[in-house]
């Protein structure tokens, strides 16, 4: 650890010197030498040398060796993986324990909710945070608004109060916290509501595995991942707000899909009954290339394989009814045990930086700013759900996917995974539920129902709703 001067403006030149020999030293045993990075540090000024000192003390270097080319934990023996055992709808309609098992623990006020929202809408054409994309088919309420009123909904409804842990990355975060200011939080309680950054990982020439500047005093970074989350939720104090509310498990979801089955209470009921650290809701792959994670084991450890890393053999793999054989796709929706989660955080680099080809904008030798149109460097990510490395106790729930998952993804010129086949899998699920209470939808008519309305279609038994509906109807 590189120990700067504080505060900044008591540094005097030979302080600076200093800190200059001491970085060049350490920049010069790495292998590829970094000492590049201060090419520009005459020409700034002490805040953006200090700055620059403490981005570059920050790096971890063993990053650099990674091995771009296999991607961290791939099974060295892909032969002996199993698909993992599954608590299949089939199952769950037979029981109703769990579904009282995770009433009660919410009754009970135990679980919290992290939604992670650092990604833009950028492959929508939407370059604002993709939570504040206009999803709602009647309604344009944005992402952000349909998952924290189902959180509302259910705070509600169990007479509790459920908070929203929030994670942005420095490029959502202001946009988020305004237009959440702008917008009451969409009714949740302020006490209820954490914002907090994820972290930055440093981004590499993919050729000479050089650290990039952004600018002649700023290495060039792309948020850590999800799996940032970790870090940033230790950091900025969640886990000390979820020991004093009580909170031991934790819905985690991502801010695409408005489907989402925020904290549903079959869920955690069967997170409960297993004992489970982390149990996932899973749906069956719909392709051998669609792009989700896949779930394999071996012996007693369950993990996912992600689309984008997945050996081909595996992801083709077929039983001996040819059906394929590694089912189980990743939701994105996740319970943890916290005790777990916290101890894990606690551990450094818990979890490994996947490496991912990207464009990164960034200045050259001259300080001449670069802006390619291919790929040209490496960028680093953590995953959340390496944790399930971590335990032994992994649960997988399969759940309805026409009912829980609509991920929004690509733009509408695309086959799957728009905001058009998000929009068209609400309409069909809500007209579903007022059809099953009785009142009749007229064909090609869109209808949407919030979830400060009816949670699910047994919500609406209660309700007086029209025999009939012939116009776009959002029920709120
Ligand atoms: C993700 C999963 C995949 C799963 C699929 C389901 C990963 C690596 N893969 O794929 O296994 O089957 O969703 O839809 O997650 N995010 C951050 N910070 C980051 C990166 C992402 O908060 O640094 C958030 C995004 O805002 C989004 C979520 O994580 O809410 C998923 O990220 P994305 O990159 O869209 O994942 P996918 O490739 O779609």
């Amino acid at each position: 650890m590189l120990l700067m001067p504080n505060p900044v403006d008591e540094l005097t030149s030979a302080d600076l010197d200093r800190v200059k020999d001491d970085l060049l030293c350490r920049l010069r045993s790495v292998v590829p030498s970094q000492e590049h990075v201060l090419a520009h540090w005459d020409q700034l000024d002490e805040i953006a040398k200090a700055k620059l000192a403490t981005q570059i003390d920050d790096v971890d270097f063993d990053l650099l060796r990674t091995d771009a080319s296999r991607p961290p934990l791939h099974p060295q023996y892909e032969a002996s993986l199993q698909p993992p055992p599954v608590i299949t709808l089939e199952e769950q309609s037979s029981s109703h324990d769990a579904f009282l098992e995770g009433e009660l623990c919410l009754q009970e006020g135990r679980v919290g909710v992290v939604l992670v929202a650092g990604g833009m809408g950028t492959r929508l054409g939407f370059e604002q945070p993709k939570g504040m994309f206009p999803i709602g088919p009647v309604s344009g309420n944005s992402l952000f608004q349909v998952l924290i009123e189902r959180i509302v909904a259910l705070g509600r409804r169990y007479g509790v109060r459920i908070p929203l842990y929030l994670m942005t990355s420095d490029v959502t975060h202001k946009a988020t916290i305004r237009f959440l200011r702008e917008n009451d939080a969409f009714g949740l309680n302020p006490d209820d509501l954490r914002v907090f950054c994820q972290g930055t990982l440093p981004a590499i020439d993919a050729t000479t595995k050089k650290l990039l500047l952004a600018s002649p005093g700023e290495l060039a970074t792309c948020p850590d991942g999800h799996g940032g989350f970790l870090d940033a939720a230790r950091k900025s104090g969640c886990f000390e707000d979820m020991a004093r509310r009580g909170i031991d498990v934790l819905f985690y979801g991502q801010m695409d899909n408005p489907l989402l089955l925020i904290a549903d209470p079959e869920l955690i009921g069967h997170h409960l009954l297993a004992n489970a650290d982390i149990t996932t809701h899973i749906v069956r792959r719909a392709c051998s290339t669609e792009k989700v994670g896949m779930f394999v084991s071996q012996g007693p450890k369950v993990w996912i394989l992600e689309y984008s890393e997945l050996p081909k053999e595996v992801a083709t793999a077929t039983d001996d009814d040819g059906e394929p054989l590694f089912w189980a796709g990743n939701t994105g929706a996740h319970l943890f045990r916290v005790p777990f989660l916290k101890r894990i955080a606690s551990r450094p680099n818990a979890l490994p930086a996947h490496p991912c080809r990207k464009q990164v904008d960034h200045i050259d030798e001259q300080g001449r700013i670069q802006q390619p149109l291919e790929p040209n460097a490496i960028k680093f990510e953590k995953f959340i759900f390496d944790l399930m490395h971590h335990t032994n106790r992994t649960a997988l729930v399969e759940c309805d996917r026409a009912a829980t998952f609509a991920p929004v993804k690509n733009p509408d010129s695309m086959a799957t995974d728009t905001a058009a086949t998000a929009r068209a899998a609400m309409v069909k699920l809500h007209t579903g539920w007022l059809q099953h209470a009785g009142t009749e939808v007229a064909p090609g008519i869109d209808v949407e129902i919030s979830p400060l309305f009816a949670l699910s279609k047994s919500d609406l038994g209660s309700k007086a709703l029209a025999a009939s509906i012939g116009e776009p109807t959002f029920l709120t």
